[in-house]
């Protein structure tokens, strides 16, 4: 396996996990109405979530010899107050994130670095559970 391929790899899902923490720190600010008390505090636990991740693949590439990406994602962040394009918005980042790291899983799969593999694989079935959540509140 390519190592500088696979940090590239890993540098894309951090892009994305910045992003993530970003947008929904954003939206955890934002949301207005009576929804903003269940919501708000799912939002900053998914903004820590990302956190975590990033924090995680960060370490990852660095144990590799990469350089991590500091730049978020360039993917638009949309301002909005309503709960309803929040959730769909949010839908939208865990279906790429799932994506992202199911490309990676593909690569690391078999390659022999089970630490990885294990780290990248929770992550992954983290992104799932926060998709299928997603699915289920719209
Ligand atoms: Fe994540
Ligand atoms: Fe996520």
């Amino acid at each position: 396996m390519d190592t500088s391929n696979l940090i590239d790899k890993l540098n894309i899902a951090l892009g994305w996990e910045l992003r993530a923490a970003n947008m929904y720190a954003h939206y955890a600010a934002n949301i207005r109405g009576i929804h903003r008390l269940q919501l708000s505090p799912m939002f900053t636990t998914e903004a820590t979530e990302s956190n975590e991740h990033a924090d995680l693949v960060r370490k990852a590439v660095v144990k590799l010899g990469g350089i991590p990406v500091t730049e978020r994602n360039p993917h638009p962040i949309i301002h909005t107050t309503d709960y309803v394009e929040m959730l769909q918005l949010s839908l939208e980042t865990e279906t790429k994130a799932a994506s992202v790291y199911g490309d990676i899983i593909a690569v690391i799969e078999g390659q022999g670095d089970q630490e990885l593999y294990d780290a990248i694989e929770q992550i992954y079935l983290a992104e799932l559970r926060s998709l299928e959540e997603l699915r289920l509140l719209m």
